[in-house]
């Protein structure tokens, strides 16, 4: 089934010049890139992308991470995108994610991991509408 998902370039992504290499990636193991733009998030709206993790001991610091300079949020369309994808960037913690996935070779840490990817359906959904309306999201299917 042909699926689309939200992944985000994130700060250290984007500080580090590598948005050009992942997107070289991403394109390269198959994904179509709908939509794409480069945001800088505030507290406000980066405590709300991530207000699932409200509870969680590394949420202000997430927070204060992601509003700490620019994203590059894109909408990417694959059959079954969002597991593809996160096989391609890996686990969170890039010590414990395989070779050559993204997070493995780029990341830092756990909070500053070079990128997201959603984990499901309905997750997916909502962040594709946080980042973009309908309007921006071209009809590829
Ligand atoms: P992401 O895929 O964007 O989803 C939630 C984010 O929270 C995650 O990537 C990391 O950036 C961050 N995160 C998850 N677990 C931890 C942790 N244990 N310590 C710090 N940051 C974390």
């Amino acid at each position: 089934m042909i699926q689309r998902t939200l992944a985000i370039l994130k700060p250290d992504c984007v500080r580090k010049n590598l948005i050009g290499k992942v997107i070289k990636r991403i394109e390269a193991e198959g994904f179509k890139i709908i939509a794409l733009k480069m945001v800088k998030l505030n507290s406000k709206t980066a405590g709300e992308f991530y207000t699932v993790h409200k509870q969680r001991p590394f949420y202000y610091d997430l927070v204060s991470f992601m509003s700490s300079g620019n994203c590059v949020p894109m909408v990417l369309e694959k059959e079954n995108a969002i597991e593809d994808f996160r096989k391609v960037i890996g686990a969170t913690d890039p010590a414990k994610a395989d070779e050559g996935t993204i997070r493995k070779m780029y990341a830092d840490g756990k909070e500053q991991n070079i990128v997201h990817g959603s984990d499901a359906p309905e997750t997916a959904a909502y962040e594709i509408s946080f980042f973009f309306s309908t309007r921006e999201l071209v009809e590829n299917l």
